[in-house]
């Protein structure tokens, strides 16, 4: 087994590949175009879908690549031996090409070839599809392996969740795949112990995909008009398996950059196991950001898709650069060691080199701005707590609805004489990642995106715009007809006769702003119809008698019937902004606004 650098795997994958016909393509963005499904691209042939259903790629029909990747939903596991949010991915594709006896023969012969990876053939195993209702058992696979000349006893049959690739839960190009894995030699975990099985015996470097199959919006599996191979190594993966590293970071493409965060620290990477945590932490959140921020359709960080999950990545890396002890502004010259390390084959980095640096820097100034809400908050409510605990709500409405760190909060506690329900502040932010998953599964369906704060923001400006209008237009007689919000934008829909003037859309914008520099508490209480009218609330209200309702109330600005959710004070949300106002139906006229 040779010991390649990322570097030298990078340049040996993509020539093999190019001396058997394959045309070589650079890496697509890491923001997928016109897939409102997903936020990053998360695997080689996610770019390339519309080439797999059949649509001519201008390169022609065999390519090969190396496609950089992001995956999130595992961002609070990083840290350990083998989870990255970034990472890169070698490909090689037949659209409509050769099929499965070709990429095996090829894969075989890459990973053991002298010339090539030079692996043992006895360290290595393969798995293959074991069929069910939905495709048959994967023997052409299993066949192709034993003709390059894998022994019967290496190949392992097993199920869909092994052994099949398609984005789940998504319609489009689908199909049995087969795995390759290295044997550590380590022993196994016990007698079912497989390749596939995750105790760390086995480890998975690439996998071939026979794309078949087209899954559409009812759940069937049509055979596609075009038969695809679609595979992916992961490099960092790879390279460390055949290093023997103990993990992806303690390979050549992080010398450099925890290079950089022990000078900026002074602590040394293998001081104690939470520094190496925090190194690795720092190193991949790092990594991903440069990439974010420098690609070539650059992210910026913000409270929505794809800016949101950069804005934690960064402050989760702050965190841990302030634990260990790096200066301010200090997280930049890290990018700085990214840069270097990936700008030969990334050239887009070098080119964006200043806006990643200006970038990061004003990220961590907000982040401190940040801090010290978070900070006043505590102040204002620390006389309040029984029995000298920080209970778990209150904690975790901190980190909520002010951004300040769970760790944070304990400090200042501790300074003050107070203690804080730690395993309260879990189990209420268990409870609301559990929700927020379930709600960002639905919009994105990787599972990405959490925008419920932003939605809550949102939500409250429709209240200050609704009572604005009202004031401004001089018609009670305005009335909501319809709200509509996303994670970027509120739609509001109201009975008014004639076109809102610039003029009379200038001055809403500035009662609500207004109301918002207020920075009052959002309220909320249950009450019954006949009290809530009383209260002059405005809304919808039920019909049923006895029917108790919730009323929201901000200050003077605003009071109405809702269900909610709200953010906690107008402060929160920021500069409020009309894009448009145009006619919706007969009677009705239509605003669109944001949140900047
Ligand atoms: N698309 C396949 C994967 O990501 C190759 O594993």
């Amino acid at each position: 087994m040779k010991q390649l650098t990322t570097a030298q795997l990078r340049e040996l994958y993509l020539r093999f590949f190019e001396e058997r016909g394959h045309a070589a393509i650079s890496s697509a963005s890491l923001v997928p175009e016109n897939d409102p499904t997903a936020l990053f691209t998360m695997a080689g042939m996610h770019p390339l879908v519309p080439y797999l259903l059949g649509q001519k790629h201008p390169s022609g029909r065999r390519l090969v690549n190396v496609q950089k990747c992001v995956r999130t939903g595992d961002i609070d596991e990083v840290g350990d031996a083998s989870h990255c949010t970034f990472f890169e991915m070698l490909g090689n594709w037949s659209l409509g090409d050769y099929f499965k006896e070709e990429a095996i023969a090829w894969s075989w012969e890459f990973l053991t070839g002298e010339e090539w990876l030079g692996i043992n053939p006895d360290k290595l195993y393969f798995t293959c599809f074991a069929g069910d209702e939905s495709a048959p058992r994967d023997t052409e696979a299993f066949e192709a392996w034993l003709k390059a000349g894998v022994e019967p006893s290496h190949i392992f049959f097993l199920g869909k969740e092994h052994n099949w690739w398609g984005p789940a839960g998504v319609t489009g190009p689908c199909g049995p795949d087969t795995e390759m894995f290295i044997d550590t030699g380590k022993p196994a975990c016990g007698e079912g112990c497989f390749p596939g099985c995750r105790c760390g015996k086995y480890l998975e470097i690439w996998n071939d995909v026979f794309m078949q199959y087209n899954k559409t919006a009812d759940g069937k599996f049509l055979p596609l008009a075009q038969r695809n191979v679609d595979t992916g190594m992961g490099l960092e993966r790879t390279v460390a398996t055949l290093q023997g590293a103990e993990s992806v970071y303690d390979t050549d493409a992080f010398a450099g950059i925890l290079g950089r965060i022990a000078e900026l620290s002074g602590k040394g990477y293998r001081d104690d196991a939470e520094t190496t945590r925090a190194f690795r932490i720092i190193a991949d959140h790092m990594r991903t950001a440069t990439f974010m921020l420098g690609d070539q359709r650059g992210v910026a960080p913000s409270n929505v898709d794809q800016g949101y999950i950069l804005r934690r990545i960064i402050r989760r890396a702050l965190r841990y650069a302030m634990k260990i002890g790096m200066p301010e502004q200090s997280l930049s010259n890290v990018a700085q060691a990214v840069i270097d390390t990936y700008c030969g084959v990334y050239a887009e980095l070098e080119a964006n080199r200043g806006r990643i640096i200006n970038e990061l820097n004003a990220e961590e100034m907000r982040f401190q701005r940040t801090l010290v809400h978070g900070m006043r908050e505590f102040e204002r409510i620390k006389g309040s707590f029984a029995d000298g605990v920080v209970d778990g709500k209150s904690a975790f409405r901190l980190f909520d609805t002010f951004g300040f760190p769970i760790e944070f909060t304990v400090e200042m506690a501790g300074e003050n004489g107070l203690r804080v329900d730690v395993e309260g502040f879990n189990a209420a932010f268990a409870e609301h990642q559990a929700k927020s998953k379930a709600g960002a599964e639905q919009k994105f369906k990787g599972g990405l995106a959490d925008a419920s704060e932003q939605t809550a923001r949102l939500h409250s400006a429709t209240h200050l715009l609704q009572a604005a209008l009202r004031k401004v237009l001089n018609d009670e007689n305005v009335a909501q007809k319809g709200s509509n919000i996303t994670a970027e934008r509120l739609r509001f829909d109201f009975s008014f006769p004639r076109k809102v003037t610039p003029e009379e859309l200038r001055e809403v914008e500035r009662l609500v702003n207004e109301a918002i520099a207020a920075d009052v508490e959002i309220t909320c209480e249950e009450m019954t119809v006949p009290e809530a009218r009383e209260r002059g609330a405005i809304g919808l209200f039920g019909d049923k008698y006895g029917e108790r309702v919730k009323v929201y109330t901000m200050g003077e600005f605003s009071c109405e019937i809702c269900g909610g959710p709200h953010a906690a004070r107008t402060g929160e949300l920021g500069m409020f902004k009309i894009k448009k106002e145009e006619a919706s139906s007969a009677g009705v006229r239509r605003i669109k606004a944001v949140l900047e």
